[in-house]
């Protein structure tokens, strides 16, 4: 069938090997242009970015900092949306002076430049570029109002002074990565929203209190320290805040005009991803990795049915059922699910609305697998199989109790990370139970483990690696703390890095993208093809549907490099600062990427 032939189109370009240079990288025969930068112009009338000079209200009409996701929404012929993810602000790389918790002009730039960007893509030449659009451009901020829907909203845990109802909040926060619904709209992940909120030392012993130590919310003062000008931000003012983030927020990417919705239905956590695949009875499926080291994999499943009028499924991911993966030693698993209707838990909390606002002491209290970091989760368009990708895990038999290796988490500890592939059941996303499998445990793969120091029992040793099986070492590409990652049209899997310079096995290079088959006489056989600038780590990646175009996000290049910035001036001779930025990488002779 199709498929198969697809499988076997072999991937044809020549690697590129690791690099610690300050520049995008890419094989002979392919191009980059960076498409847009933070600060760059969203709309006619707004300024161009001045670093001295910056301001809020500048900074809401000009692409925010630190991209993460990328995502790619047709719009006719040649025209295109692109939605992208801004997680998060470092000050001292923003400013030439940074004054946390006194300049409050800083921190609301900081604000104006998290949440997300939608932004009009027109195609020339083959080449994509940004349209300074007034009918579909748009930002969202730490500040926009957004609903709250699903089984939590109006719960007593997340009503605030500013809002009683518990049905309304101003923000995103640490959009990390997210997903695109089958009905085409934009699914984006709050992360790390407990870095936030100051205080929760100071609040009274109780369960709040231990819920948001659950979840890491500071216990004293915040890095930003935007709570010295907002009381939300400081838990002895407003303890029912932080409730408010870490969730899944659906927003149209088509009108402007649409309310973005945090999706309660879908659970809390440091949520990396959410992913969508259909059921076999006609229902959505959507993945989501929690990531923090021994947390938890999830998987939601709607009630309804996608229907064809894409209007009709904007309230679809308020109703159905949540659950988390337990992934037994001996390949099997099994998704618990997380509700009133688990005895378990209604043992231990008063309605779905509570279990929803605090998964992860749900999923504690059932028996999950703790994991090595859940980033992305992605299903393979061709096979059907859901990839998973354990970013790495240093602490793994060193901190909890039941922290040991797992057959699922083998390493001890776990410096370059895995990728775990799951075959649902009946190949059914709305299945209760799977198989997994590991498909790479990533590393440099010519090490020579007798050289290591130390046999790290129980437990393979750190350095080990394994890519699905793939023969010859000395062809293999070398890989460490996968992230991000995406399909092709054609089933292979695209890894983005995020820590690959912490990683002592492959020589601390620059993070990058690599790609491995994931069917076929290749399967495994892993080649980089993209080095990022210095400092940065590789988000996105996003494919066109014709894979002719390959955009990635390339962000905090020179992070914590101060003023003017010592680590990096990408994209090329940005000083005094380097601006995070997405790039578009196509082939020279408008060919697929990578064929
Ligand atoms: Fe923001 Fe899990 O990376
Ligand atoms: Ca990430
Ligand atoms: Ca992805
Ligand atoms: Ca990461």
């Amino acid at each position: 069938g199709e498929a198969e032939a697809a499988n076997v189109d072999k991937l044809r370009f020549k690697p590129i090997q690791p690099s610690n240079a300050d520049e995008i990288l890419i094989p002979q025969g392919y191009t980059h242009d960076v498409l847009i930068s933070w600060g760059d112009p969203l709309f006619p009338d707004a300024p161009k970015l001045n670093v001295a000079k910056q301001t809020a209200a500048a900074q809401e009409r000009q692409f925010g900092y630190n991209n993460d996701f990328v995502g790619f929404f047709e719009l006719g012929d040649d025209r295109a949306l692109l939605v992208v993810n801004h997680e998060y602000s470092t000050g001292a790389d923003m400013f030439p002076e940074y004054n946390p918790g006194v300049d409050k002009s800083q921190a609301d730039v900081e604000m104006a430049a998290h949440g997300g960007s939608v932004v009009e893509l027109k195609k020339n030449g083959g080449r994509w570029k940004v349209v300074k659009s007034k009918t579909y451009n748009r930002r969202i901020t730490a500040t926009t109002e957004m609903e709250i829907t699903g089984p939590a909203a109006r719960h007593p845990l997340m009503k605030t002074k500013e809002n009683p109802a518990g049905a309304r909040v101003h923000g995103m926060l640490n959009n990390c990565s997210g997903g695109k619904t089958p009905w085409g709209t934009w699914l984006t992940c709050e992360e790390n929203f407990n870095q936030y909120f100051a205080n929760n030392g100071l609040l009274p012993d109780g369960p709040i209190k231990a819920a948001h130590a659950r979840y890491g919310v500071t216990a004293g003062a915040t890095g930003r320290k935007w709570e010295a000008f907002y009381d939300r931000f400081d838990v002895t003012k407003e303890p029912n805040e932080p409730f408010r983030f870490g969730w899944v927020v659906e927003i149209d990417p088509y009108d402007p005009t649409f309310m973005p919705r945090k999706r309660t239905a879908l659970g809390r956590c440091k949520h990396e991803a959410a992913t969508t695949a259909l059921t076999k009875d006609g229902r959505v499926a959507v993945y989501m990795g929690d990531d923090q080291q021994f947390d938890y994999v999830y998987k939601f499943v709607s009630k309804g049915k996608v229907k064809k009028k894409r209007e009709n499924n904007f309230d679809l991911l308020d109703e159905g059922v949540l659950y988390v993966a337990r992934m037994s030693d001996d390949n099997t698993g099994e998704w618990i699910e997380l509700s009133m209707k688990n005895p378990t838990l209604a043992a231990l909390f008063k309605d779905d609305g509570e279990i929803l606002i605090k998964t992860r002491l749900a999923a504690d209290a059932v028996g999950a697998t703790a994991m090595d970091r859940p980033e992305d989760v992605q299903p393979n368009p061709v096979s059907g199989k859901v990839y998973l990708t354990m970013t790495n895990n240093s602490a793994r038999m060193t901190v909890r109790p039941n922290a040991g290796e797992t057959a699922a988490n083998p390493r001890v500890p776990n410096f370059n990370g895995h990728i775990i592939e799951l075959t649902e059941d009946g190949d059914d996303h709305g299945a209760k139970t799977f198989k997994w499998e590991i498909f790479l445990l990533c590393g440099n793969p010519t090490i020579d483990l007798k050289t290591e120091a130390g046999d790290l029992t129980p437990g393979l040793a750190s350095s080990a690696t394994f890519f699905a099986g793939y023969a010859d070492a000395s062809k293999l590409g070398k890989v460490a703390s996968p992230d991000n990652i995406a399909f092709d049209s054609r089933g292979n899997l695209w890894i983005a890095t995020d820590g690959q310079p912490s990683s002592v096995d492959l020589g601390r290079p620059n993070d990058a993208m690599h790609v491995v088959p994931t069917d076929g006489p290749d399967r495994g056989y892993l080649r980089q093809f993209l080095s990022g600038p210095k400092g940065c780590e590789v988000c996105g990646p996003e494919f066109t549907p014709d894979d002719k175009t390959l955009f990635a996000a390339i962000q905090h290049p020179g992070e914590d490099g101060g003023f003017p910035n010592t680590i990096s001036t990408w994209p090329p001779d940005n000083k005094p600062f380097p601006r995070p930025s997405v790039i578009a990488v196509r082939r020279k002779d408008g060919g697929v990427i990578g064929s």
